[in-house]
């Protein structure tokens, strides 16, 4: 049974080591948390796929503890990564970049030429990084396909048997995944996954414009997107989302409705909200906590309302959408 180590100096060490002897570790970022490894040795990375029952297909993203550890991973072909790393680092942005022959070892990239970076943004975590002295491979900490943990207490209720050690760094920030974007072809820039940053906001630091993956590049997006499945982020019970009235679950069994904003209607049955006040950052931050506590309690329908159109409300609709495929 994992042992929850709470966020002191003393833990910091002991991730470390474990990390070093090819253990791997929980640990606390401000997006979810992830299920770490050395990224350098293959029998560590193993172990990731393992645990989490992960197809071999789908890369695992590589934190550092700074922006300067890129050139030993990756060989950028332009500036546009420095400008986001820049802007956005620590944080939860994540780059994909020609890989560094041979640094990380293949079952982290998938085999791929190209390799997903990221400086986590906190502080305790960057700390094991710098400790341990090693690229971490870190997936979310959650079995294949299930909803990303955005506590250690969630981790432990879906990994706690199958690993040693949780580093407890508290509830996460953003509470939902990284930004991916692919900057491995010159030139160009491709929103991979949707996250906590707004295309915008990426923008303005670039000197390209964001290309978006459509439904009518499917094969691309399968061949640059490897992981971006389209039923991703799923509770055991079935997901179904709605729009500016909630459907009648009068014959569905066990349903729970949940609401983006504190509810002021009157409503008969279970439900849940996601903000107080309407405020996507909370929203996000409340998600998969939300669908794991439904999920726990034994609901076998869950009804959840769209967020707003708004750039942080889309990436929120993009989990959603993945959830009810
Ligand atoms: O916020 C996050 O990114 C969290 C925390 C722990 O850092 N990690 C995370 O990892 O969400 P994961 O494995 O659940 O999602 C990583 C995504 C997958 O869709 C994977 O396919 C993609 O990143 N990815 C990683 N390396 C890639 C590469 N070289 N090319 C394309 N996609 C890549
Ligand atoms: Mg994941």
């Amino acid at each position: 049974m994992a042992r929850i180590l709470p966020p002191t100096d003393a833990s910091v060490h002991q991730a470390a080591r474990f990390l070093v002897s090819g253990e791997v570790v929980a640990l606390p970022t401000e997006t979810v948390y992830g299920l770490a490894a050395d990224a350098t040795n293959p029998s560590a990375v193993a172990k990731i796929f393992a645990v989490k029952e992960r197809p071999a297909t789908n890369p695992l993203i590589v934190h550092v503890a700074a922006k300067d550890w890129v050139y030993d991973y990756a060989e950028p072909v332009d500036d546009n990564w420095e400008r986001l790393a820049d802007a956005f680092w620590p944080g939860p942005l994540t780059l994909i970049l020609p890989r560094r022959e041979k640094r990380v070892v293949d079952a982290v990239t998938a085999g791929r030429d190209t390799v997903g970076l990221r400086v986590p943004d906190v502080a305790l975590t960057r700390s094991v990084i710098r400790e341990a002295g090693l690229p971490l491979a870190a997936p979310s900490a959650n079995p294949a396909g299930y909803v990303s943990p955005t506590s250690a207490q969630h981790v432990e209720r879906s990994l706690g048997e199958r690993i040693p050690l949780i580093l407890d760094g508290g509830p996460c920030h953003h509470g939902i995944e990284s930004t991916i974007l692919d900057l491995s072809q010159g030139g160009h820039a491709t929103l991979l996954r949707p996250g906590p940053l707004s295309l915008d906001s990426l923008e303005s630091v670039l000197d390209v414009s964001i290309e978006t993956l459509t439904l009518f590049s499917q094969a691309i997006e399968a061949q640059m997107a490897p992981g971006q499945f389209s039923a991703h982020y799923q509770p055991r019970a079935k997901v179904t989302l709605w729009e500016q009235i909630p459907p009648d679950n009068s014959c569905l069994e066990h349903p729970a409705v949940v609401f983006f904003q504190r509810n002021t209607r009157s409503f008969g049955g279970d439900c849940r909200y996601l903000s107080e006040g309407g405020d996507c950052a909370e929203a996000a931050r409340n998600l998969y906590k939300v669908l794991r506590e439904l999920d726990e309690a034994g609901f076998k329908h869950i009804l959840v309302e769209r967020a707003p159109d708004t750039a942080l409300g889309q990436s929120i609709n993009d989990r959603l959408q993945r959830a009810s495929a």
